[in-house]
């Protein structure tokens, strides 16, 4: 451990710490033993036991009897405090800005009011109210990128959108290409599908293409975050987003595109990689918990609709019940060609401008 100010186990704790918060030490991830990384480090025994102590007691180290410490993230109500809105702080230890409580009241009231025109339905929707997927479908198209109802699907927030892709795309054991660090919770959700991890290292500039199309060549889906990247707030250039071609299907996360402060908001990700598959959040622009997600392939013409022919049947789970399409999807055709191609089915070729 390099020279900081303070005592050495505290040093311990505060590393652990940040390596936890910016996804380098996994969810879940078993610690070594206090004599291993005391040996691995120099450092004492005592050091490293103070430290970990100190990371059980802030909730970043969950314990059981006889068995080896795991990472975990602190339970938000007990360990960080509510903060304290005033017209001056800006709280920097959410990545949201305040919700505008007055908009949002009166966006509830009218939805409430319109709420019975819904009721003469029986009220299972599977892709969202068709009035809300315009609206994502012109929030696109103020973005510069032209699409369709039929290619969004309606989400309860970003979280879930990445849940039922996962769920629907992925097999225990396929490879994934994630950035390094990304955004913790997707760590959690690709993890509990049992596949396999191949972070790809953001640099101080950014997103490295070579890096990425060769962990690509392999993997069965990529998750990027290119806008206002979760942890590092990096944001990937218009270049790189022509440049990148990746032999897998890939998800693009853009939760963050609407917290743009200065400058215009990056152009989306899709209008070069048409056939990406974009999720999106208004818990970022309005308020966590608001939650709508639009998800779908924006970018690409006709595809990734709902084939409303044939109506889902995912019950019975296994890879195959995920060929039939619970989604009712066309992802998953997608998905289909590249598990038979064995990695030799590549993107169209990015579009000009
Ligand atoms: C990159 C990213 N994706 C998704 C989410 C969660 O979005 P939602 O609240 O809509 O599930 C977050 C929240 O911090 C995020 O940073």
């Amino acid at each position: 451990m390099e020279r900081c100010p303070g005592p050495a186990h505290q040093r311990l704790s505060d590393r652990l710490m940040l390596l936890v918060l910016d996804g380098r030490l996994v969810l879940g991830a078993t610690v070594p033993s206090e004599r291993d990384l005391a040996a691995a480090l120099g450092v004492s025994r005592t050091t490293v036991g103070t430290a970990y102590r100190t990371l059980v007691e802030e909730g970043y180290l969950a314990t059981r009897e006889r068995a080896r410490a795991t990472v975990r993230l602190p339970d938000d109500d007990k360990h960080v405090p509510t903060p304290r809105r005033t017209p001056t702080a800006i709280d920097l230890s959410f990545a949201a800005p305040q919700a505008p409580g007055e908009i949002l009241h009166a966006a509830f009231v009218s939805a409430l009011e319109k709420l019975p025109r819904h009721y003469e339905r029986h009220g299972y929707d599977r892709y969202g109210i068709e009035e809300l997927r315009d609206a994502v479908v012109r929030w696109y198209e103020r973005r510069g990128l032209p699409t369709s109802r039929d290619s969004i699907l309606v989400t309860s927030g970003a979280q879930h959108a990445l849940a039922l892709l996962a769920r629907t795309m992925l097999a225990p054991r396929d490879r994934v290409v994630i950035d390094h660090p990304t955004y913790p919770h997707v760590i959690t959700t690709l993890v509990a599908q049992q596949v396999r991890l191949v972070p790809v290292g953001l640099t101080a500039v950014g997103w490295d293409v070579e890096q990425l199309q060769t962990a690509g060549k392999s993997a069965k889906l990529a998750y990027l975050i290119p806008d206002f990247h979760n942890p590092t707030g990096l944001c990937m250039s218009r270049a790189v987003r022509q440049q990148l071609e990746l032999a897998c299907p890939t998800i693009v996360d853009e939760t963050m595109v609407d917290i743009c402060l200065d400058g215009a908001p990056p152009v989306p990700f899709a209008l070069a990689q048409p056939d990406a598959i974009s999720i999106g959040s208004v818990s970022k622009a309005f308020g966590e918990g608001c939650g709508s997600a639009g998800s779908g392939r924006p970018g690409a013409s006709g595809a990734g609709r709902p084939t409303s022919s044939r109506p889902g049947s995912g019950n019975t789970g296994g890879r195959a019940a995920r060929d039939r399409d619970p989604l009712g999807w066309r992802i998953h055709e997608s998905a289909r060609s590249h598990r038979s191609a064995a990695g030799a089915t590549r993107h169209p070729r990015p579009r000009a401008g």
